[in-house]
């Protein structure tokens, strides 16, 4: 009996020690190894590789009533990943508890790096701003790089959630509203934290998450229900997925929301029919935070086993925060509910992923204390967080040349909430604040502005701004000011995750802090700073010059300056629609017609409108001005007619007609005004950033091809049309400057 266990321990620790030997570079050799792995496992081992808890010290989710005995429970290997560890030595530490499991099966770490990890970025959306693929590629890298070093091995980045309402406060980590500009950057921010390949010790894991649906929310609301069209789903909400996927996002999270009444995390149509049967994909899904117990509060499971049972039949593969699989499991495996063949193929899933990090060959070699110091600290890291930052700010207005700010003028009062702000800019998610390193506004200006220039400072009010009684002070400073630039918006704490707003106004009386000083006749400069579109009619309606800066990160307050003086030409175009109004709200540039279009918004009587305000937004998707001018002219195609297998070229030609070098982000829509199912009247299909000295022209192409045509009709299949389609060049999507018309022709 002893002998024979011995000899047990003996092959399990020869075949541990064969498994651990796989080397990163050994692809083809995985397989094996993973099924050698899993062969040596007890069940409770192979649900351990299935269960993922928090650290304690920082949570990010409502926290687990049962707290339980981690350490046991790593030694025993009950835990196949953590969350929110973070740093070369805490991850090293606890690696090296779950080193003294049985099989030695190395501990995944998983953080949510979201717009940088020490050096931080624009939050997601204000960098989707930017339409700068490359720009974005390199925040993701640059924000793996320093994570990996610090024990990193996955993300939970990017979130690729289509947003359309922005009382959601999710609409800050998305990409926006559009599928196409969200697909070309859910690519660029998985190939940025990924790097080349899984492997590399500067690359991390990305998730494309949530899966899916969840922008979708009714009423803005989070974690709200979803009931949407498999058209729209198809269409809108899966292709940035989709386009994570063909990039090579190595895992997906599910989502919080019901679709259509079934909880995403207990959809097998999501996991299992789409996404790992029709899109085949072989990395594996992690469960929200705790959304496979909410199941039962949802309505759809019984009790946490029903809801561990439903989960692991509609495919979820790790369970974050629930435990629901670690506390039954085992138990419905061995009453036959659930087939071992399922877990078997959700762990052969995760240990995949383990093992193509090169977990198995070292479990430490991303948490490197010397790698860690140099990375976080990189003043390269800060220069590209500066530069994005400037790239991603939009100019909404400016009228009269109010911007830039004059070099040389006497003297500037920066009034508002965040003019002297440094959290705030780093904005809404983020793992380690470094607001004592954030250069704000006022000091921004200061720096830029020179020493023949007077910089004076009144907050005027809080951000809540509940009263006036600072606005004396700030309206003093600002009355015998060449220039006054007013910086108003929402604190960092206002959009994200749970932060849902009903109103989407500038807080408080931050909007009469603006008449005030417009009463005074020192009509400021506007800087809004926030993570959502906002709503700020009287400011659109008479402020000069208004600059998005969303919420821009470490190198926020430099880059405002960098843009207000004219240091970079800001070229951002919006990548959501701004309502004019919240009864406006869902709002899209992809508008479908109807039966009674407004054609003229003072005669809506029986049209599609609101007899209170005009259809229109406020600022229109794709919206954003520069210092400079663009002409556009000279449209051509290769030719008017297409076949199916066929291409067809149009170029123009893109002259800057300004007196500086600028930057234009030239947009391509498409409509098919006749088809079998009611298009919508602009979809977005191309997009390129021109960068011309002023006097310059430059022909710019582009290339469609049938894909470029088709959609999903009501059968869900991938169709083009024969018929007419339009096409439209322009600034941004209610700025069309260039159209014509193609056929397909079978
Ligand atoms: C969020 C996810 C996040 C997870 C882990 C959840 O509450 O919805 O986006 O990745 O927490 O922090």
């Amino acid at each position: 009996m002893t002998r024979n266990l011995i000899a047990r321990s003996a092959a399990t620790a020869l075949l541990a020690l064969i498994a651990n030997g796989a080397s990163a570079a050994d692809g083809a050799a995985i397989p094996q190894r993973v099924e050698a792995l899993l062969r040596q496992m007890t069940l409770e081992e192979k649900v351990g590789q299935l269960h993922q808890l928090s650290d304690k010290e920082f949570i990010t989710g409502p926290e687990s009533a049962e707290r339980r005995n981690l350490e046991s429970d790593l030694r025993a290997g009950k835990v196949g990943s953590m969350l929110n560890v973070k740093g070369a030595a805490d991850t090293r530490a606890v690696q090296a508890i779950a080193m003294q499991s049985r099989l030695k099966i190395p501990l995944l770490f998983g953080l949510d790096v979201i717009h940088g990890y020490e050096t931080i970025f624009p939050v997601p959306l204000g960098e989707a701003a930017s339409w700068d693929l490359e720009a974005i590629e390199q925040a993701a890298r640059i924000a793996a790089r320093e994570a990996s070093a610090s024990g990193i091995h996955w993300t939970f980045a990017p979130m690729v959630d289509i947003g359309r309402d922005p009382r959601w406060g999710r609409v800050m980590e998305g990409a926006g509203e559009d599928a196409f500009l969200g697909s070309r950057i859910a690519e660029a921010r998985v190939r940025g934290f990924q790097g080349a390949k899984l492997g590399g010790t500067s690359s991390v894991m990305a998730t494309a998450k949530h899966f899916a649906a969840y922008g979708a929310a009714t009423a803005g609301r989070d974690y709200n229900a979803v009931d949407m069209s498999d058209q729209l789903l198809y269409e809108t909400y899966l292709p940035p997925f989709k386009a994570a996927l063909d990039a090579g996002a190595a895992t997906f999270m599910n989502s919080f929301n019901t679709l259509n009444g079934v909880p995403a995390t207990g959809s097998a149509f999501l996991q299992r029919d789409i996404l790992k049967g029709a899109w085949g994909f072989k990395g594996f899904v992690v469960s929200d935070w705790n959304s496979i117990g909410e199941m039962v509060p949802h309505g759809y499971a019984a009790d946490l086993s029903d809801a561990a049972a439903k989960a692991i039949t509609a495919g979820s593969d790790m369970d974050m925060e629930s435990n629901a699989y670690a506390g039954s499991l085992a138990q419905l495996v061995g009453a036959g509910k659930v087939d071992v063949k399922l877990v078997d193929d959700a762990v052969r899933r995760v240990l995949t992923k383990k093992f193509e990090l090169g977990l198995f060959d070292d479990p430490y070699r991303f948490s490197d204390a010397q790698r860690e110091k140099q990375a976080v600290n990189d003043p390269a890291h800060r220069a590209a967080a500066r530069a994005t930052a400037a790239k991603s700010m939009v100019l909404l207005k400016n009228d009269d040349g109010a911007l830039p700010i004059k070099r040389g003028v006497k003297s500037i009062a920066v009034i508002g909430p965040l003019a002297d702000a440094r959290r705030d800019l780093e904005g809404g998610w983020i793992v380690k604040s470094h607001a004592e390193r954030v250069v704000n506004l006022v000091d921004a200006i200061r720096a830029q502005a020179g020493s023949g220039t007077r910089v004076s400072f009144a907050a005027g009010c809080d951000i809540a701004c509940a009263g006036d009684g600072g606005f004396a002070a700030a309206v003093a400073a600002a009355r015998d000011a060449d220039v006054v630039v007013l910086a108003v918006g929402e604190s960092w704490e206002m959009s994200g995750e749970a932060k849902s707003r009903a109103d989407i106004g500038l807080p408080g009386r931050q909007g009469q802090l603006f008449e005030a000083l417009k009463a005074a006749g020192r009509t400021p400069v506007v800087v809004i700073l926030a993570g959502r579109p906002l709503v700020f009619e009287n400011v659109a309606e008479q402020a000069k010059a208004i600059l998005y800066a969303w919420l821009p990160g470490s190198e926020g307050g430099n880059a405002i300056a960098d843009v207000l003086f004219g240091a970079v030409n800001p070229s951002a175009k919006l990548p959501m629609t701004f309502p004019r109004h919240q009864g406006q709200i869902p709002i899209t540039y992809q508008q479908y017609q109807t039966g009674r279009p407004v054609t003229d918004p003072r005669d809506v009587l029986y049209k599609s409108g609101y007899i209170d305000m005009p259809n229109t937004p406020r600022y229109a998707f794709g919206h954003g001005l520069g210092y400079t001018t663009f002409a556009y002219r000279d449209m051509k195609v290769s030719q008017d007619t297409m076949k199916a297998d066929g291409k067809i070229t149009l170029s123009f030609t893109l002259a800057n007609t300004g007196a500086v070098a600028g930057t234009e982000i030239v947009q391509l829509y498409l409509r098919d005004p006749v088809a079998s199912t009611v298009r919508p009247l602009q979809e977005l299909k191309g997009f390129q950033k021109v960068v011309l000295a002023p006097g310059k022209q430059q022909q710019v192409s582009f290339t469609l091809n049938r894909d470029s045509l088709a959609y999903f009709n009501r059968k869900l299949q991938w169709v083009a049309e024969p018929g007419r389609f339009e096409l439209m060049v322009g600034a941004a999507s209610n700025d069309i400057r260039l159209r014509t018309n193609i056929e397909l022709t079978d």
